[in-house]
Protein backbone atom coordinates (compact mmCIF):
# COMPACT_ATOMS: atom_id res chain seq x y z
CA UNK A 1 0.00 0.00 0.00
CA UNK A 2 1.50 3.59 -0.79
CA UNK A 3 2.32 5.69 2.26
CA UNK A 4 -0.71 7.77 3.54
CA UNK A 5 -0.87 11.68 4.62
CA UNK A 6 -3.71 13.74 5.60
CA UNK A 7 -5.96 15.43 2.86
CA UNK A 8 -7.48 18.93 2.71
CA UNK A 9 -10.40 17.69 4.83
CA UNK A 10 -8.25 16.04 7.27
CA UNK A 11 -8.94 12.04 5.61
CA UNK A 12 -6.35 10.06 4.76
CA UNK A 13 -5.37 10.07 1.05
CA UNK A 14 -2.86 8.59 -0.56
CA UNK A 15 1.03 10.23 -0.44
CA UNK A 16 1.67 11.85 -3.80
CA UNK A 17 5.17 11.10 -5.09
CA UNK A 18 8.51 13.14 -3.88
CA UNK A 19 8.81 15.33 -6.70
CA UNK A 20 5.31 16.05 -6.61
CA UNK A 21 4.82 17.50 -3.37
CA UNK A 22 5.68 19.70 -0.82
CA UNK A 23 6.29 18.81 2.73
CA UNK A 24 5.20 21.37 5.64
CA UNK A 25 5.99 21.41 9.29
CA UNK A 26 3.87 23.64 11.62
CA UNK A 27 6.05 24.58 13.95
CA UNK A 28 3.31 25.78 15.88
CA UNK A 29 1.52 22.48 16.25
CA UNK A 30 4.55 20.11 15.75
CA UNK A 31 1.62 19.12 12.78
CA UNK A 32 3.42 18.20 9.16
CA UNK A 33 1.62 17.95 6.17
CA UNK A 34 1.94 16.75 2.24
CA UNK A 35 0.60 19.39 -0.21
CA UNK A 36 0.52 18.31 -3.94
CA UNK A 37 2.85 20.08 -6.19
CA UNK A 38 1.15 20.67 -9.53
CA UNK A 39 2.78 23.24 -12.66
CA UNK A 40 5.13 24.19 -9.72
CA UNK A 41 2.57 25.63 -7.58
CA UNK A 42 0.35 24.64 -4.43
CA UNK A 43 -3.01 24.28 -4.42
CA UNK A 44 -4.24 27.21 -1.76
CA UNK A 45 -7.36 26.00 -0.18
CA UNK A 46 -5.07 23.08 0.30
CA UNK A 47 -3.72 25.41 3.24
CA UNK A 48 -6.70 25.66 5.05
CA UNK A 49 -5.91 21.95 6.49
CA UNK A 50 -2.94 23.53 8.50
CA UNK A 51 -4.92 24.54 11.64
CA UNK A 52 -4.21 25.58 15.11
CA UNK A 53 -7.36 24.28 16.57
CA UNK A 54 -10.87 22.78 15.29
CA UNK A 55 -12.42 26.36 15.18
CA UNK A 56 -9.50 27.98 13.43
CA UNK A 57 -10.07 29.36 9.86
CA UNK A 58 -7.06 27.59 8.52
CA UNK A 59 -3.32 29.03 6.96
CA UNK A 60 -3.76 32.07 4.26
CA UNK A 61 -1.27 33.21 2.28
CA UNK A 62 -0.60 36.61 2.02
CA UNK A 63 -0.05 38.42 -1.67
CA UNK A 64 -0.50 42.08 -1.71
CA UNK A 65 -0.90 42.68 -5.58
CA UNK A 66 -1.03 39.30 -6.52
CA UNK A 67 2.85 39.00 -6.79
CA UNK A 68 3.37 35.33 -6.56
CA UNK A 69 -0.40 33.80 -6.93
CA UNK A 70 -1.59 32.02 -9.77
CA UNK A 71 -5.25 33.45 -10.00
CA UNK A 72 -6.26 30.92 -12.97
CA UNK A 73 -5.26 28.43 -15.78
CA UNK A 74 -4.88 29.73 -18.92
CA UNK A 75 -4.01 28.47 -22.35
CA UNK A 76 -3.94 31.86 -24.01
CA UNK A 77 -0.37 33.31 -23.42
CA UNK A 78 3.13 32.26 -22.63
CA UNK A 79 5.60 34.56 -21.01
CA UNK A 80 8.82 33.26 -19.97
CA UNK A 81 10.27 36.85 -18.65
CA UNK A 82 13.88 35.26 -17.74
CA UNK A 83 13.90 34.11 -21.74
CA UNK A 84 12.27 37.27 -23.09
CA UNK A 85 9.81 35.12 -24.81
CA UNK A 86 5.84 35.80 -25.72
CA UNK A 87 4.15 33.43 -27.13
CA UNK A 88 0.15 33.84 -28.21
CA UNK A 89 -1.44 30.38 -28.03
CA UNK A 90 1.85 28.33 -28.24
CA UNK A 91 2.74 30.95 -31.54
CA UNK A 92 6.06 33.40 -31.22
CA UNK A 93 5.01 37.09 -31.12
CA UNK A 94 7.90 37.68 -33.56
CA UNK A 95 6.33 35.50 -36.07
CA UNK A 96 2.68 36.40 -35.73
CA UNK A 97 3.87 40.27 -36.22
CA UNK A 98 5.79 39.15 -38.91
CA UNK A 99 3.28 36.85 -40.70
CA UNK A 100 -0.74 37.50 -39.37
CA UNK A 101 -2.74 40.13 -39.24
CA UNK A 102 -3.92 41.64 -35.95
CA UNK A 103 -7.36 40.53 -36.82
CA UNK A 104 -6.22 36.58 -37.93
CA UNK A 105 -4.19 37.62 -34.62
CA UNK A 106 -7.72 38.24 -32.46
CA UNK A 107 -9.54 35.13 -33.79
CA UNK A 108 -6.51 33.22 -32.83
CA UNK A 109 -6.81 34.64 -29.22
CA UNK A 110 -10.40 34.39 -28.76
CA UNK A 111 -10.97 30.40 -30.13
CA UNK A 112 -7.07 29.34 -29.99
CA UNK A 113 -6.26 28.30 -33.63
CA UNK A 114 -5.45 30.19 -36.08
CA UNK A 115 -8.48 30.73 -38.54
CA UNK A 116 -8.88 28.64 -41.35
CA UNK A 117 -9.83 30.58 -45.46
CA UNK A 118 -13.82 30.08 -44.52
CA UNK A 119 -13.32 30.88 -40.40
CA UNK A 120 -11.34 33.94 -41.57
CA UNK A 121 -13.90 35.30 -44.68
CA UNK A 122 -16.56 35.10 -41.70
CA UNK A 123 -14.64 36.46 -38.88
CA UNK A 124 -13.30 39.67 -41.24
CA UNK A 125 -17.17 39.41 -42.06
CA UNK A 126 -18.56 39.59 -38.61
CA UNK A 127 -16.04 42.50 -37.66
CA UNK A 128 -16.57 44.76 -40.26
CA UNK A 129 -20.15 44.76 -40.34
CA UNK A 130 -20.45 45.64 -36.60
CA UNK A 131 -18.12 48.70 -36.88
CA UNK A 132 -21.16 51.23 -36.63
CA UNK A 133 -22.09 52.74 -33.69
CA UNK A 134 -25.69 53.71 -32.64
CA UNK A 135 -26.79 57.24 -34.08
CA UNK A 136 -27.36 57.20 -29.78
CA UNK A 137 -24.31 56.29 -28.79
CA UNK A 138 -23.02 59.45 -31.09
CA UNK A 139 -24.97 61.72 -29.14
CA UNK A 140 -23.72 60.25 -25.84
CA UNK A 141 -20.31 60.84 -26.73
CA UNK A 142 -21.29 64.46 -27.78
CA UNK A 143 -22.29 64.98 -24.11
CA UNK A 144 -18.71 65.01 -23.30
CA UNK A 145 -16.84 67.90 -22.80
CA UNK A 146 -14.90 69.49 -24.96
CA UNK A 147 -11.42 68.75 -23.63
CA UNK A 148 -12.60 65.30 -22.02
CA UNK A 149 -9.64 62.73 -22.60
CA UNK A 150 -10.41 60.14 -24.79
CA UNK A 151 -9.65 57.27 -22.90
CA UNK A 152 -12.11 58.75 -20.02
CA UNK A 153 -14.74 58.96 -23.48
CA UNK A 154 -13.68 55.24 -24.33
CA UNK A 155 -14.55 53.75 -20.73
CA UNK A 156 -17.79 56.06 -20.36
CA UNK A 157 -18.52 55.01 -24.16
CA UNK A 158 -17.99 50.91 -23.08
CA UNK A 159 -20.18 51.23 -20.12
CA UNK A 160 -22.84 52.98 -22.19
CA UNK A 161 -22.85 50.38 -24.69
CA UNK A 162 -23.97 47.71 -22.44
CA UNK A 163 -27.79 49.83 -22.18
CA UNK A 164 -27.69 49.40 -25.73
CA UNK A 165 -27.16 45.50 -26.06
CA UNK A 166 -29.30 44.17 -23.36
CA UNK A 167 -28.97 41.00 -24.78
CA UNK A 168 -25.40 40.55 -23.73
CA UNK A 169 -26.32 39.82 -20.31
CA UNK A 170 -27.12 36.32 -21.54
CA UNK A 171 -23.30 35.20 -21.62
CA UNK A 172 -23.71 31.68 -21.45
CA UNK A 173 -25.84 31.96 -24.30
CA UNK A 174 -22.94 30.95 -27.39
CA UNK A 175 -24.22 32.77 -30.30
CA UNK A 176 -24.87 35.87 -28.00
CA UNK A 177 -21.64 35.90 -26.49
CA UNK A 178 -19.99 35.40 -30.36
CA UNK A 179 -21.93 38.66 -31.13
CA UNK A 180 -20.66 40.90 -28.16
CA UNK A 181 -17.38 39.62 -29.05
CA UNK A 182 -17.65 40.78 -32.37
CA UNK A 183 -19.25 44.17 -31.53
CA UNK A 184 -16.26 44.90 -28.83
CA UNK A 185 -13.67 43.93 -31.49
CA UNK A 186 -15.36 45.98 -34.04
CA UNK A 187 -16.61 49.07 -32.38
CA UNK A 188 -13.17 49.87 -30.65
CA UNK A 189 -11.63 51.79 -33.51
CA UNK A 190 -14.90 53.91 -34.16
CA UNK A 191 -14.79 54.68 -30.14
CA UNK A 192 -11.31 55.91 -30.35
CA UNK A 193 -11.80 57.85 -33.58
CA UNK A 194 -15.17 59.65 -32.78
CA UNK A 195 -13.46 60.51 -29.14
CA UNK A 196 -10.32 61.70 -31.26
CA UNK A 197 -12.61 63.87 -33.41
CA UNK A 198 -14.39 65.09 -30.20
CA UNK A 199 -11.28 66.13 -28.12
CA UNK A 200 -10.29 68.26 -31.39
CA UNK A 201 -13.92 69.43 -32.48
CA UNK A 202 -13.97 67.92 -35.82
CA UNK A 203 -17.10 65.98 -37.59
CA UNK A 204 -17.10 61.90 -37.00
CA UNK A 205 -15.79 60.11 -39.74
CA UNK A 206 -18.48 56.63 -40.67
CA UNK A 207 -16.43 53.81 -40.26
CA UNK A 208 -16.10 52.10 -44.23
CA UNK A 209 -16.85 48.06 -44.55
CA UNK A 210 -13.89 48.27 -47.70
CA UNK A 211 -11.10 49.20 -45.51
CA UNK A 212 -8.63 46.91 -43.06
CA UNK A 213 -9.03 47.54 -39.74
CA UNK A 214 -6.38 49.48 -38.74
CA UNK A 215 -6.95 51.63 -42.34
CA UNK A 216 -10.08 52.39 -41.11
CA UNK A 217 -8.96 53.88 -37.46
CA UNK A 218 -6.34 56.04 -39.18
CA UNK A 219 -8.95 57.04 -41.93
CA UNK A 220 -11.87 58.45 -39.29
CA UNK A 221 -8.98 59.58 -37.30
CA UNK A 222 -7.20 61.74 -39.90
CA UNK A 223 -9.75 62.17 -42.76
CA UNK A 224 -10.72 66.15 -43.10
CA UNK A 225 -14.32 65.72 -43.13
CA UNK A 226 -14.48 67.79 -46.23
CA UNK A 227 -13.22 65.24 -48.71
CA UNK A 228 -13.81 61.50 -48.97
CA UNK A 229 -10.27 61.30 -50.90
CA UNK A 230 -7.94 60.28 -48.20
CA UNK A 231 -6.54 57.36 -48.19
CA UNK A 232 -4.12 56.79 -45.04
CA UNK A 233 0.14 55.70 -46.11
CA UNK A 234 -0.19 52.14 -46.46
CA UNK A 235 3.28 51.34 -44.64
CA UNK A 236 1.62 53.20 -41.42
CA UNK A 237 -1.60 50.70 -41.84
CA UNK A 238 0.59 47.58 -41.68
CA UNK A 239 2.63 49.00 -38.85
CA UNK A 240 -0.06 50.02 -36.86
CA UNK A 241 -1.66 46.15 -37.14
CA UNK A 242 1.84 45.31 -35.71
CA UNK A 243 1.31 47.42 -32.52
CA UNK A 244 -1.68 45.72 -32.63
CA UNK A 245 -0.56 41.99 -32.89
CA UNK A 246 1.95 43.21 -30.47
CA UNK A 247 -0.49 44.90 -27.61
CA UNK A 248 -2.90 41.89 -28.11
CA UNK A 249 -2.45 40.24 -24.78
CA UNK A 250 0.05 39.85 -21.67
CA UNK A 251 -1.68 36.74 -20.02
CA UNK A 252 -2.62 37.95 -16.53
CA UNK A 253 -1.63 41.97 -15.68
CA UNK A 254 -3.60 44.19 -14.18
CA UNK A 255 -6.63 45.18 -16.78
CA UNK A 256 -6.60 41.73 -17.62
CA UNK A 257 -7.58 40.82 -14.27
CA UNK A 258 -9.91 43.86 -14.04
CA UNK A 259 -11.99 42.27 -16.93
CA UNK A 260 -11.58 38.65 -15.35
CA UNK A 261 -12.73 40.45 -11.85
CA UNK A 262 -15.67 42.20 -12.78
CA UNK A 263 -16.59 38.54 -15.51
CA UNK A 264 -16.69 36.68 -12.53
CA UNK A 265 -19.97 38.17 -11.29
CA UNK A 266 -21.66 37.35 -14.43
CA UNK A 267 -21.44 41.31 -15.42
CA UNK A 268 -22.23 41.97 -19.53
CA UNK A 269 -18.66 41.93 -21.29
CA UNK A 270 -19.29 46.08 -22.09
CA UNK A 271 -19.50 46.90 -18.36
CA UNK A 272 -16.32 43.95 -17.91
CA UNK A 273 -14.39 46.03 -20.77
CA UNK A 274 -15.04 49.16 -19.26
CA UNK A 275 -13.71 48.40 -16.07
CA UNK A 276 -10.65 46.69 -18.19
CA UNK A 277 -9.81 49.96 -19.98
CA UNK A 278 -10.29 52.05 -16.33
CA UNK A 279 -7.51 49.69 -15.44
CA UNK A 280 -5.15 50.18 -18.08
CA UNK A 281 -5.98 54.45 -17.98
CA UNK A 282 -3.70 54.29 -14.99
CA UNK A 283 -0.09 55.45 -15.56
CA UNK A 284 1.59 52.67 -14.14
CA UNK A 285 0.02 50.54 -16.96
CA UNK A 286 -0.95 51.74 -19.92
CA UNK A 287 0.33 55.25 -19.43
CA UNK A 288 3.69 54.53 -20.08
CA UNK A 289 4.77 55.42 -23.08
CA UNK A 290 3.04 58.84 -22.72
CA UNK A 291 5.78 59.40 -19.72
CA UNK A 292 8.52 57.93 -22.38
CA UNK A 293 7.45 60.95 -24.99
CA UNK A 294 7.58 63.87 -22.46
CA UNK A 295 11.05 62.07 -20.61
CA UNK A 296 12.63 62.28 -23.77
CA UNK A 297 11.74 65.61 -25.03
CA UNK A 298 12.98 66.86 -21.79
CA UNK A 299 16.28 65.73 -22.64
CA UNK A 300 16.00 67.24 -25.81
CA UNK A 301 19.64 66.15 -26.97
CA UNK A 302 22.24 63.30 -26.74
CA UNK A 303 24.84 65.29 -24.78
CA UNK A 304 22.17 65.34 -21.98
CA UNK A 305 21.56 62.02 -21.75
CA UNK A 306 24.71 61.25 -18.74
CA UNK A 307 22.81 63.95 -16.45
CA UNK A 308 19.38 61.73 -16.71
CA UNK A 309 21.17 58.65 -16.32
CA UNK A 310 22.72 60.48 -12.81
CA UNK A 311 19.65 61.62 -12.12
CA UNK A 312 18.30 57.77 -12.28
CA UNK A 313 21.12 55.85 -10.56
CA UNK A 314 20.54 58.47 -7.56
CA UNK A 315 17.30 57.57 -7.24
CA UNK A 316 15.68 60.27 -8.15
CA UNK A 317 13.55 59.46 -10.95
CA UNK A 318 12.80 56.36 -13.04
CA UNK A 319 13.67 55.45 -16.67
CA UNK A 320 10.29 55.30 -18.36
CA UNK A 321 10.07 53.24 -20.95
CA UNK A 322 13.17 50.92 -18.76
CA UNK A 323 11.70 47.64 -16.73
CA UNK A 324 9.50 45.65 -16.30
CA UNK A 325 7.69 43.33 -13.41
CA UNK A 326 7.88 39.82 -15.74
CA UNK A 327 10.78 40.41 -18.29
CA UNK A 328 13.72 40.59 -16.34
CA UNK A 329 15.44 40.47 -20.47
CA UNK A 330 14.79 42.11 -23.48
CA UNK A 331 10.96 42.27 -23.94
CA UNK A 332 10.50 40.76 -27.24
CA UNK A 333 8.08 43.60 -28.21
CA UNK A 334 10.46 46.34 -27.80
CA UNK A 335 13.06 44.42 -30.33
CA UNK A 336 9.90 44.10 -32.85
CA UNK A 337 8.93 48.02 -32.46
CA UNK A 338 12.77 48.95 -32.64
CA UNK A 339 12.89 46.80 -36.14
CA UNK A 340 9.81 48.43 -38.10
CA UNK A 341 10.51 51.73 -36.48
CA UNK A 342 12.60 52.96 -39.71
CA UNK A 343 9.47 51.79 -42.38
CA UNK A 344 7.42 54.32 -40.50
CA UNK A 345 10.53 57.01 -40.86
CA UNK A 346 10.84 56.63 -43.79
CA UNK A 347 7.05 58.19 -44.66
CA UNK A 348 7.00 60.53 -41.87
CA UNK A 349 10.30 61.85 -41.30
CA UNK A 350 13.09 60.58 -38.65
CA UNK A 351 11.85 61.46 -35.18
CA UNK A 352 14.52 62.98 -33.35
CA UNK A 353 13.64 61.50 -29.99
CA UNK A 354 14.52 58.18 -32.02
CA UNK A 355 17.93 59.07 -31.79
CA UNK A 356 18.16 59.66 -27.87
CA UNK A 357 16.01 56.52 -27.55
CA UNK A 358 18.80 54.48 -29.17
CA UNK A 359 21.81 56.18 -27.68
CA UNK A 360 19.58 55.60 -23.82
CA UNK A 361 19.67 52.53 -24.81
CA UNK A 362 23.13 51.97 -25.56
CA UNK A 363 24.27 54.14 -22.07
CA UNK A 364 21.83 51.56 -20.12
CA UNK A 365 23.27 48.45 -21.89
CA UNK A 366 26.86 48.63 -20.89
CA UNK A 367 25.99 50.66 -17.30
CA UNK A 368 26.00 48.24 -14.13
CA UNK A 369 22.97 49.83 -12.28
CA UNK A 370 21.17 48.75 -14.91
CA UNK A 371 22.49 45.69 -15.84
CA UNK A 372 22.71 44.13 -12.33
CA UNK A 373 18.85 45.02 -11.93
CA UNK A 374 18.12 43.67 -15.60
CA UNK A 375 16.09 46.61 -16.84
CA UNK A 376 15.97 46.72 -21.15
CA UNK A 377 13.63 48.72 -23.09
CA UNK A 378 9.98 47.40 -22.09
CA UNK A 379 7.21 47.84 -24.94
CA UNK A 380 6.16 51.74 -23.98
CA UNK A 381 10.31 52.81 -24.48
CA UNK A 382 9.69 52.75 -28.74
CA UNK A 383 5.62 52.79 -28.98
CA UNK A 384 5.12 56.39 -27.94
CA UNK A 385 7.84 57.69 -30.16
CA UNK A 386 5.85 55.77 -33.15
CA UNK A 387 2.66 56.92 -32.57
CA UNK A 388 4.17 60.35 -32.13
CA UNK A 389 5.91 60.22 -35.45
CA UNK A 390 2.25 58.59 -36.98
CA UNK A 391 0.51 62.06 -35.72
CA UNK A 392 -1.25 60.76 -32.36
CA UNK A 393 -1.29 63.24 -29.94
CA UNK A 394 -0.14 61.72 -26.34
CA UNK A 395 -3.43 61.40 -24.74
CA UNK A 396 -4.43 58.68 -27.73
CA UNK A 397 -1.81 56.23 -26.68
CA UNK A 398 -3.07 54.82 -23.66
CA UNK A 399 -6.59 54.38 -26.24
CA UNK A 400 -4.28 53.09 -29.35
CA UNK A 401 -3.10 50.31 -26.24
CA UNK A 402 -7.21 49.36 -25.24
CA UNK A 403 -7.97 48.92 -29.09
CA UNK A 404 -5.92 45.65 -29.50
CA UNK A 405 -6.09 44.72 -25.82
CA UNK A 406 -10.18 44.38 -25.93
CA UNK A 407 -9.48 40.97 -28.03
CA UNK A 408 -6.88 39.82 -25.00
CA UNK A 409 -9.72 40.64 -22.99
CA UNK A 410 -12.36 39.18 -24.28
CA UNK A 411 -10.42 35.74 -24.89
CA UNK A 412 -9.28 36.03 -21.10
CA UNK A 413 -13.04 36.69 -20.41
CA UNK A 414 -14.89 34.04 -21.73
CA UNK A 415 -11.60 31.03 -21.08
CA UNK A 416 -12.98 32.75 -17.35
CA UNK A 417 -16.42 32.12 -18.08
CA UNK A 418 -16.17 28.40 -19.51
CA UNK A 419 -13.48 27.57 -16.90
CA UNK A 420 -15.79 25.03 -13.94
CA UNK A 421 -12.56 25.80 -11.34
CA UNK A 422 -13.47 29.64 -11.40
CA UNK A 423 -16.24 30.84 -9.23
CA UNK A 424 -16.80 34.85 -8.02
CA UNK A 425 -13.51 36.49 -7.48
CA UNK A 426 -13.44 37.43 -3.60
CA UNK A 427 -10.13 37.17 -2.06
CA UNK A 428 -9.47 37.12 1.55
CA UNK A 429 -8.07 40.09 3.95
CA UNK A 430 -5.76 40.07 6.80
CA UNK A 431 -7.74 42.10 9.60
CA UNK A 432 -6.00 44.78 11.24
CA UNK A 433 -8.11 46.66 12.39
CA UNK A 434 -9.48 47.52 16.65
CA UNK A 435 -10.96 44.59 18.37
CA UNK A 436 -15.06 44.74 19.34
CA UNK A 437 -15.79 48.05 20.76
CA UNK A 438 -19.40 49.75 21.62
CA UNK A 439 -20.45 52.59 20.72
CA UNK A 440 -20.86 54.60 23.93
CA UNK A 441 -25.08 55.61 24.39
CA UNK A 442 -24.69 59.04 25.05
CA UNK A 443 -22.00 61.87 24.92
CA UNK A 444 -18.59 62.10 22.62
CA UNK A 445 -15.51 60.53 22.80
CA UNK A 446 -13.02 62.67 23.98
N1 LIG B 1 14.41 53.13 -13.87
C1 LIG B 1 15.32 53.05 -12.86
N2 LIG B 1 15.34 52.06 -11.95
C2 LIG B 1 14.38 51.13 -12.05
C3 LIG B 1 13.39 51.14 -13.08
C4 LIG B 1 13.44 52.19 -14.01
N3 LIG B 1 12.55 52.28 -15.00
N4 LIG B 1 12.59 50.07 -12.93
C5 LIG B 1 13.02 49.42 -11.86
N5 LIG B 1 14.11 50.04 -11.32
C6 LIG B 1 14.92 49.62 -10.20
C7 LIG B 1 14.15 49.80 -8.87
O1 LIG B 1 14.39 51.08 -8.33
C8 LIG B 1 14.74 48.70 -8.06
O2 LIG B 1 16.00 49.10 -7.64
P1 LIG B 1 16.54 48.67 -6.16
O3 LIG B 1 16.68 47.17 -6.23
O4 LIG B 1 17.82 49.39 -6.01
O5 LIG B 1 15.48 49.12 -5.21
C9 LIG B 1 14.96 47.57 -9.07
O6 LIG B 1 15.14 48.22 -10.33
C10 LIG B 1 13.80 46.58 -9.15
O7 LIG B 1 12.63 47.33 -9.44
P2 LIG B 1 11.16 46.92 -8.99
O8 LIG B 1 10.43 48.19 -8.68
O9 LIG B 1 11.23 45.85 -7.94
O10 LIG B 1 10.61 46.27 -10.29
P3 LIG B 1 9.11 45.93 -10.53
O11 LIG B 1 9.13 44.66 -11.26
O12 LIG B 1 8.29 46.00 -9.31
O13 LIG B 1 8.62 47.16 -11.45
C11 LIG B 1 8.01 48.46 -13.32
C12 LIG B 1 8.37 47.07 -12.79
C13 LIG B 1 6.81 49.02 -12.53
C14 LIG B 1 7.61 48.35 -14.77
C15 LIG B 1 9.22 49.38 -13.15
O14 LIG B 1 10.33 48.83 -13.83
C16 LIG B 1 8.94 50.80 -13.64
O15 LIG B 1 8.35 51.59 -12.89
N6 LIG B 1 9.34 51.13 -14.90
C17 LIG B 1 9.08 52.43 -15.45
C18 LIG B 1 7.61 52.55 -15.89
C19 LIG B 1 7.33 51.76 -17.14
O16 LIG B 1 8.07 51.80 -18.12
N7 LIG B 1 6.17 51.07 -17.13
C20 LIG B 1 5.72 50.29 -18.28
C21 LIG B 1 5.70 48.84 -17.97
S1 LIG B 1 5.24 47.90 -19.40
C22 LIG B 1 3.53 47.95 -19.47
O17 LIG B 1 2.84 48.17 -18.49
C23 LIG B 1 2.91 47.72 -20.77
Amino acid sequence: MPPRTRGPRGRSVAKPKKESALSVLDQRTGRSYTLPVQQGSIHAPDLRQIRRSETDFGLLSYDPSFQNTAACKSSITYIDGGAGILRYRGYPIDELAGHRSYLEVAYLLVYGHLPNKNELGDWLHNITYHTMLHENVKKFMDGFHHDAHPMGMLVGTLAGLSTFYPEAKQIHDEPVRQRQIHRLIAKMPTIAAFAFRHSIGMAYIYPSNDLGYAENLLTMMHRPSWTTGYTPDPVLSKVLDILFVLHADHEQNCSTLAMRTVGSSHADPYTCAAAAAAALYGPLHGGANEQVVAMLREVGSRDRIPRLIRQVKAGKRLLMGFGHRIYKNRDPRAEIIKKVAPEVFQVTGRNPLIDIALELEKVAESDDYFIKRHLYPNVDFYSGIIYQSMGFPVDMFPVLFAIPRMSGWLAQWQEMLLDPDQKISRPRQLYTGSGLRHVPRSGTPD
